[in-house]
């Protein structure tokens, strides 16, 4: 029965000695998620935040779906392996017979068996060779997501960080040389910066790593963390090499709830060749009778995110891909533009390479407010839009970035160029400067 009780319950950390009506429950967290922010307006974000109704439908349908179960939902089962095998392909895997992947429940865990595979097969090779394995290093761009710092602390790989400086704002093989060595398991080329997103130059890093080869004969594999771009380049830059097609890229990941369009809860791992994944990372489960090889740091977790996966591979096709990253494409320039005529702001990046793009303000526009103090004012207006520091070398340099998402159309980014315009001239004309205590921390970028 529906009681109005609702209204005298009170947050705890402690539960109640008696439940409620289900009416009562849904009504109190309903209304208490009601005060998180609007997720369309949150220009912060990666991950979907919308999605058809029939999507919709579907994820209710198949919410109680265990993707380990592989026994029980065999049909779940072999979509996944669907869908990995349609990237493999997307994705230019010489073989995809060959191939071999996995879904994960993000990126982050993508990377983390892209980096342990990486960290065995060196280990593996230093064994047979007879020579030390215990100081494995890997090597990336200081400006690598938390994910891969992330990896470098839980399986005890040595972190080495390339800085990004204004003359090399991205990982592009400068100097690698004097971070790769035998003990190098592997180098990471972000398909998408997080900060930015820009895309690193896979053939230079590549091409670097080849000269390193045939000067010393160390060989060093790329991963490429492609947790946005994975699923925007193939489809808006069909003709960048970043993929299998460049013969040191052994594994690349995705997260399915970026520009896969899914709801969180879901990222994918391939790698080039099952060979590139030592036997003792991949585990049995019962399967039909028999077994099936699985490869996850997870056991149970929600299968219902794989198959809307699926329905999206189904409901857009390459065409239908193509269509919403370039909508996002246009905006994310149409917005850049806007943002980038304005006198306060220069831009780092543009929204073409993944529909992302970030500015900073212009140097000694202003002393009377800072992007920490833009971002509240837009806060205000319902826009989420994060300011945060640069990585490393460039960290004294704070930015602005915007994430261009399926459903933020024109007619939206046009409101939000006046919300940015009518912020600036309210900043420009205060009489004393933003008071520097009590405000938001800022954003970072995730
Ligand atoms: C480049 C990059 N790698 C990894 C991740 C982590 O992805 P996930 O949130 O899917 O774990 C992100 C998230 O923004 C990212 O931008």
């Amino acid at each position: 029965m529906f009681s109005r009780t609702a209204a005298l319950s009170r947050p705890s950390n402690t539960l109640f000695d008696s439940g409620m009506a289900p009416e009562t429950a849904y009504q109190i967290i309903h209304d208490e998620a009601m005060l998180d922010g609007n997720s369309r307006l949150n220009l912060a974000t990666f991950v979907g935040t919308w999605m058809e109704p029939q999507a919709q439908q579907l994820y209710s349908d198949t919410v109680d779906k265990n993707l380990i179960d592989k026994d029980e939902y065999p049909s779940t089962a072999a979509v996944e392996e669907r869908c990995w095998r349609i990237l493999a392909d997307l994705w230019k895997a010489p073989s995809p017979d060959d191939a071999l992947g996995t879904s994960t429940i993000g990126s982050s865990e993508a990377a983390m068996l892209g980096g342990l595979a990486m960290k065995r097969r060196w280990q593996n090779a230093r064994k047979a060779a007879g020579k030390p394995y215990n100081k494995p290093n890997l090597v990336m761009s200081s400006a690598v997501q938390v994910c891969w710092e992330k990896f470098a602390a839980y399986f005890e790989v040595e972190p080495r960080y390339v800085p990004v400086t204004e003359e090399h704002p991205l990982l592009d093989g400068h100097d690698v040389d004097q971070y790769v060595d035998e003990n190098t398991i592997g180098v990471v080329a972000i398909l998408g910066v997080t900060y930015t997103g820009a895309y690193e130059p896979v053939t230079e890093i590549a091409a670097a790593l080849d000269r390193i080869q045939a000067a010393t004969g160390v060989d060093v594999p790329i991963h490429v963390d492609g947790a946005s771009g994975a699923f925007v380049a193939p489809f808006l830059q069909a003709d960048l090499a970043w993929d299998f097609r460049v013969p040191r890229v052994v594994s690349i990941n995705a997260s399915g709830h970026k520009y896969g369009l899914v709801y969180p809860g879901v990222g994918w791992v391939v790698w080039r060749h099952v060979d590139m994944v030592p036997d003792e990372l991949i585990f049995r489960v019962a399967y039909l009778g028999g077994e099936m090889p699985t490869l996850a740091i997870n056991f149970s977790r929600p299968g219902a995110q794989v198959l809307l996966q699926y329905y999206n591979f189904l409901r857009l096709g390459r065409e239908g891909y193509t269509e919403v990253q370039q909508a996002c494409q246009d905006v994310a320039k149409y917005l850049s533009d806007g943002v980038g005529s304005m006198s306060a702001f220069e831009l780092l990046s543009d929204g073409t390479d993944i529909p992302v793009f970030a500015w900073r303000l212009v140097d000694g526009y202003t002393d009377k407010w800072d992007l920490h103090d833009l971002s509240g004012q837009l806060r205000q207006k319902g826009w989420m839009v994060p300011a945060y520091p640069l990585a490393d070398n460039l960290a004294d340099q704070t930015v602005m970035r915007i994430v261009v998402r399926d459903g933020l159309s024109l007619d939206l980014a046009d409101q939000l160029l006046e919300a940015i315009e009518a912020s600036v001239n309210y900043l420009d004309n205060l009489e004393s400067p933003m008071p520097k205590e009590g405000r938001p921390s800022p954003g970072f970028a995730h």
